[in-house]
C-alpha cells in the first residue's frame, strides 16, 4: 500500500527500499533475449526512432538530472547527439531546433508546470521530429500530449525528495539509449545484448547496495554538524554527484555543491578546509587516475574525504578518507547503482538533523505552478 510506510520510519526510507523491486518492474515486457523491445515506446516508435538524428531532453529537478546521465549515453554508447535542459529555462528562449529531433521530456508526475510548457511549444514550433514522454503517471497530461511513451513503474511516490522515480527514469532512459541504437544500428556490437543482460542483473546489484545501509547510516555522522558540502563526480558520475548533492539539500538544510572532479582547480578547491567534507563516487573506469589524484588534492587542503568506490577500484581507509565499497557493475550502470549510497546518505544526515524528512521546509511534491 502506497500510503502506508510499513516497517519503514519515514516514506523516503521506504521509496528507497522499494527500488531493487520497481526496477525490475520497470524492465518488465521490455527486454528481448538479447535487445530491448522498441514497441515498449508505442507503436510507432521504431518507425520514428529510425529517423531521430538528434534528442533533446527537458526536465527540472531531480528529472533534469537523468536526463543528464542519459546524455552521456546517448551520446556514449549510441553515438546521437543530445543536448539537456531545465525546463524552466528552455521554455522561454528561442530554440533552433536541429533536423530530426526527439524532444524527450522526463517528469515523475507529469504535471510540472515548466516540463509541459516546454513540451507545449516544442509541439506549437513544429520543428520536431515527434515528442516522447517518459513518466511515472499514466494519467498525466504529459503522457497525454506526447507522441509516445514510455511509463516507469516507480509507484506512488510519496516522500517529497524523488528516489525510486529517478532510478526508474534512468532505467527507462537505457532502454531508450539501446531502442534508438539498435533501430539506428549505432551501437557497437554486443553492446545491445551485454547491457540488457546487465539489466536483467541490476535489481540484485541494487539489494547489494542497499545491504550496506548501516555502513552509511554510521558516515553519515561526518556531516550532522557541517554547513556546507562538495559532491564530486566525473563523467555520467558527475550527474548522479549532482543528484546526491540536491538530495542533501532538500532534506538536511545542508549546503551541497556538485562538480565534476575536473573543476575543482578552476574555483571550488579555494572553499576545501577541514569543515567542508567531500562526497566522491569513483567506479573503477578510466577516469579513475584522474580522479584520486583529484582526491589527494583535497586531502592536501584538510579536506574530509566519504569516498564511494568499486571495490575493484584499490581505494583503502586512511586518515581523513572514509572509504565505502560498492558491488562491482558495469560502468554505464554504475550512475543507478551509485545514486543509493548518496540517498541513504542524505536520508541519515537529515534524520540526525531531526528534519521533517518526508516534507522538507518550502518545498511540494508537484511544482504544478510555477
Ligand atoms: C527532487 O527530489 C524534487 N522533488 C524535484 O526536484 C523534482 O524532481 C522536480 O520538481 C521535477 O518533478 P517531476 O519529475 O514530477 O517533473
Amino acid at each position: 500500500d502506497a500510503a502506508d510506510k510499513g516497517a519503514f520510519r519515514h516514506f523516503m526510507l521506504k521509496e528507497i527500499h522499494e527500488q531493487p523491486t520497481v526496477v525490475q518492474r520497470t524492465l518488465e515486457g521490455r527486454l528481448g533475449r538479447d535487445h530491448v523491445l522498441v514497441q515498449a515506446f508505442g507503436p510507432q516508435a521504431a518507425e520514428l526512432f529510425a529517423k531521430v538524428r538528434n534528442v533533446q531532453i527537458v526536465a527540472c529537478g531531480t528529472s533534469y538530472h537523468a536526463g543528464m546521465v542519459a546524455r552521456y549515453w546517448l551520446e556514449g554508447l549510441a553515438g546521437i547527439p543530445c543536448q539537456v535542459e531545465v525546463a524552466s529555462e528552455f521554455r522561454y528562449r528561442r530554440v533552433a531546433v536541429q533536423p530530426d529531433t526527439l524532444f524527450v521530456s522526463i517528469s515523475q508526475s507529469g504535471e510540472t508546470a515548466d516540463t509541459l510548457a516546454a513540451l507545449r511549444n516544442a509541439k506549437a514550433d513544429g520543428g520536431y521530429l515527434a515528442s516522447l514522454a517518459i513518466c511515472n503517471v499514466g494519467i498525466s497530461s504529459l503522457v497525454r500530449e506526447s507522441d509516445l511513451t514510455l511509463l516507469t513503474h516507480a509507484g506512488p511516490e510519496i516522500g517529497v525528495a524523488s528516489t525510486k522515480a529517478f532510478t526508474t527514469q534512468l532505467v527507462g532512459l537505457m532502454l531508450l539509449t539501446l531502442a534508438l541504437g539498435q533501430v539506428k544500428g549505432t551501437l557497437e556490437d554486443g553492446v545491445a545484448a551485454e547491457l540488457v543482460e546487465e539489466l536483467r542483473r541490476l535489481p540484485a546489484r541494487l539489494d547489494e547496495a542497499l545491504a550496506m545501509d548501516k555502513i552509511v547510516e554510521k558516515v553519515s555522522e561526518l556531516f550532522a554538524e557541517k554547513h556546507h558540502t562538495l559532491f564530486l563526480g566525473r563523467g555520467a558520475q558527475y550527474p548522479v554527484a549532482m543528484e546526491g548533492a540536491l538530495k542533501l539539500k532538500e532534506i538536511s538544510y545542508i549546503h551541497a555543491e556538485a562538480y565534476p572532479a575536473g573543476e575543482l582547480k578552476h574555483g571550488p578547491l579555494a572553499l576545501v578546509d577541514a569543515d567542508m567534507p567531500v562526497v566522491t563516487i569513483a567506479p573503477n573506469n578510466e577516469l579513475l587516475d584522474k580522479l584520486k589524484s583529484n582526491l589527494q588534492v583535497v586531502r592536501a587542503r584538510g579536506g574530509e574525504l566519504l569516498v564511494f568506490a568499486d571495490e575493484q577500484a584499490g581505494m583503502s581507509n586512511g586518515e581523513g578518507t572514509h572509504v565505502v565499497n560498492m558491488p562491482h557493475i558495469h560502468d554505464a550502470l554504475a550512475p543507478i547503482l551509485y545514486t543509493l549510497p548518496l540517498q541513504l546518505l542524505s536520508y541519515h544526515v537529515a534524520v540526525l538533523r531531526g528534519t521533517d524528512v518526508d516534507q522538507p521546509r518550502n518545498l511540494a511534491k508537484s511544482v504544478t505552478v510555477e
